[in-house]
């Protein structure tokens, strides 16, 4: 047994607020937000939409929340939507976007999670009077599954000049920003509405904003509310994302510690397992049968990681794991080759 605290790689959502995070917290101006009347939630929302380039912004809890109240605000129900197979949205929200917006999920096939103009247009140009209307696509940036990827502005731009309006689901799109050398009003400028999380690597304790056309936002408030999503107070959670806003250029940091993992694990696994290097923070392991192993054998090390989908392990970097993490992971998962009887190379 390992009496170090778990190296934890399961994902950039673990990490604790900052001290400066809790004292903005601590300190926050507050009002009933209801009413409009939270300077906190106010003065986040307006960052956010001048970040990204939008005309306004709503806070919403988190990732799904925010996919689902854009979904519910952009389409009338029994809407075709495309989206990645491998996206967020189609993998874990599928079961939302059904039950709750009423949309019908149109996957399509992506390469590492860009999809095509000609897979789009595809869809867009169906006029079969029998099949579902599709009336938007999601574009996921960076695309978890993939491991991170990015897409470039000009395949965004592609594919929104198909015509059908884009949601860019940027649950990680500072990731993607600070990878792509681009500024997320870039992305912004060629989507309908663009969703931002504030506790995925930022360090916020929860929160997402979706960005758009002032009208659109207000029919987002409008769904937010048919879920329950009443805010009042809500300025102590925007103060700790208005801190979480000032530090999108850390993630460099993450990305550089994913790279120096990908490299160290590449030494240990065998080949074949590790995709190409990480443009970002997430470095994926195609173990197959060995995933639950070796999952363990990490866990039993005091390395934390997911089986994210059967046979893909995941490891994610974030401001809450260093060097000595990484060196710990790869230790470890040194270890759990031999246990494993698996001869690197
Ligand atoms: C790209 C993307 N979008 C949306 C979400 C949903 O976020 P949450 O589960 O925190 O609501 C996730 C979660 O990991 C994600 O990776």
């Amino acid at each position: 047994m390992n009496d170090e605290s778990p190296a934890d790689f399961r994902s950039d959502t673990v990490t604790k607020p900052t001290p400066r995070m809790r004292a903005a917290m601590a300190d926050a101006e507050v009002g009933d937000d209801f009413y409009g009347e939270d300077p906190t939630v106010n003065a986040l929302q307006h960052r956010a939409a001048e970040m990204l380039g939008t005309e306004a912004a709503l806070l919403v809890t988190g990732g799904s929340m925010a996919n689902l109240v854009a979904l519910m605000a952009m389409v009338p129900r029994g809407a075709g939507v495309l989206a990645e197979v491998d996206s967020d949205l189609v993998k874990w929200e599928a079961h939302a976007t059904s039950a709750v917006a009423g949309v019908n999920l149109q996957p399509v096939v992506g390469d590492h999670g860009v999809i095509s103009h000609e897979a789009v247009a595809e869809a867009a140009l169906a006029d079969d009077p029998r099949a579902p209307r599709c009336g938007l696509v999601v574009v996921e940036n960076s695309h978890c599954a993939s491991g991170g990827s990015v897409w470039p502005v000009a395949a965004v731009a592609s594919v929104a000049s198909v015509g059908l309006p884009v949601l860019c689901d940027g649950a990680r799109l500072f990731n993607a920003s600070v990878a792509g050398g681009y500024a997320p009003s870039d992305v912004a400028r060629h989507c309908a509405a663009v969703t931002v999380s504030l506790y995925k690597g930022l360090g916020a304790p929860m929160g997402s904003l979706v960005c758009g056309p002032a009208d659109l936002v207000d029919r987002m408030l409008w769904a937010r509310r048919v879920l329950g999503g009443t805010y009042r107070q809500a300025g102590i959670i925007a103060a700790a994302g208005l801190v979480a806003l000032d530090d999108v250029d850390r993630l460099r940091d993450d990305h550089a510690l994913a790279r120096l993992l990908w490299a160290e694990l590449s030494t240990v696994l065998p080949d074949g397992t590790l995709p190409g290097p990480p443009r970002t923070n997430i470095v994926v392991a195609r173990m197959g049968a060995h995933a639950g192993e070796f999952v363990a054998a990490l866990g039993r090390q005091g390395v934390v990681v997911t089986e994210i989908v059967p046979g893909v392990v995941r490891f994610v970097t974030h401001r809450d794991v260093d060097e000595s993490a990484v060196r710990r992971a790869v230790r470890a998962a040194e270890v759990a080759m031999a246990e494993l009887g698996t001869v690197a190379r």
